[in-house]
């Protein structure tokens, strides 16, 4: 078997794909849809049965909970007993986007999909497509990043069709995802706010708009105690194939002395910088990412697809500046790297 691929670049292919994939949703099957993050293998939030097949096809391990996504504020009120203040100020303000809110489960939501925990983490997607898979549904859709457990997460129908597209039986194609990189993830449902996984909306933009502090997950958070709370902060996640290493250089002869150091060989080396540009003759490839946070995060796991596909045996990555709009890449690349 091997996954249809629908196109949505007019009207009618778009509203055909929409309503297929509503279908396929609504008989308990599994839909790899566009979001604007990432691509989500998606199935009926509120069905068990449905969703067990969404850890069978990745392998995800059972205690490792699922976001469900909502199309409307209704929707995810349904979903929680408690929809406090700063939900409502940080929902006003970032949703739809790329933000998920972690708060207390209501009865609705089926224990698969919070790994029996007490909490279910909350996302109105922007993306037009999968905004209209849910209007049309009438029910949340619990879904993970459409990869394989432990891999990278897709960007385009391309990676799903890559990873998925034996086990699957529908990928609708919503092009490029425009962030990139996964949701940042809030916990509400402690005492004080606090960042699970950081993502394009930073600490910084949180705090803005909460007028109140927003806690950081520290590299140091990899306790067990931390790691019960999301279980998807495990430290190695998201890898490509290649062994990835993330350095700083100044120039040219100094990324080779580094990479002498280790024992690699440039030749088998890919190598993606934003500012230190290598020459390409010496590398296995070189890849020029824009010094910008926004598209350093679009292109990047194209990229490290990329230089999966091309048989890579390392990837070299040129460190991110550490201010507050890179947090989210840096922690990606650290956990690719470990
Ligand atoms: O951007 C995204 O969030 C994408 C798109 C498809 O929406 N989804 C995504 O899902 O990245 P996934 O399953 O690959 O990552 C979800 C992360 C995991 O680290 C998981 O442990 C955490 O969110 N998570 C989900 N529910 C949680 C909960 N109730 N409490 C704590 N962490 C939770
Ligand atoms: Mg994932």
């Amino acid at each position: 078997m091997s996954a249809e691929i629908l196109s949505t670049h007019t009207a009618a292919l778009f509203d055909h794909a929409v309503q297929r994939a509503a279908e396929r949703l609504r008989a308990g099957e599994l839909v790899a849809l566009p979001t604007e993050t990432v691509y989500g293998l998606a199935a009926n939030a509120l069905d068990p049965v449905a969703v067990a097949k969404i850890f069978a096809v990745k392998g995800r391990p059972a205690g490792n909970p699922l976001i469900v996504h909502v199309a409307s504020r209704a929707q995810a009120a349904a979903c929680v007993t408690a929809w406090p203040a700063l939900a409502e100020t940080l929902a006003r303000a970032f949703w739809p986007g790329p933000l998920t809110l972690v708060l207390p489960r209501s009865g609705a939501i089926p224990d698969i999909v919070t790994a029996g925990g007490p909490t279910v983490g909350l996302r109105w997607p922007s993306h037009p497509l999968i905004q209209a898979v849910l209007r049309e549904c009438g029910f949340p859709l619990a879904a993970p990043s459409a990869n394989l457990s432990n891999r990278i997460s897709p960007t385009n129908a391309g990676h799903v069709q890559a990873q998925l597209g034996d086990a699957i039986s529908l990928i609708v194609d919503g092009g490029q995802s425009q962030v990139g990189i996964e949701s940042t993830v809030v916990d509400l449902a402690g005492s004080t706010p606090r960042i699970l996984r950081p993502g394009m909306i930073h600490a910084e933009s949180l705090m803005a708009v909460a007028g109140a502090a927003v806690a950081e997950t520290g590299p140091g958070t990899d306790a067990a105690g931390e790691t019960l709370r999301s279980p998807g902060l495990l430290k190695k996640h998201y890898s490509p194939k290649a062994r990835l290493v993330l350095l700083n250089w100044a120039d040219e002869a100094d990324l080779l002395r580094q990479v002498a150091a280790r024992h690699l060989i440039p030749a088998r080396c890919h190598v993606l910088a934003h500012t230190h540009l290598p020459s390409p003759e010496i590398f296995g490839q070189v890849y020029l990412i824009p010094h910008d946070a926004e598209a350093f995060a679009r292109a990047l796991y194209a990229e490290l697809h990329s230089c999966d596909a091309a048989g890579a045996e390392t990837i070299l990555v040129e460190l991110p500046p550490e201010t507050p709009e890179w947090s989210g890449i840096t922690d990606r690349l650290r956990r690719a790297a470990a």
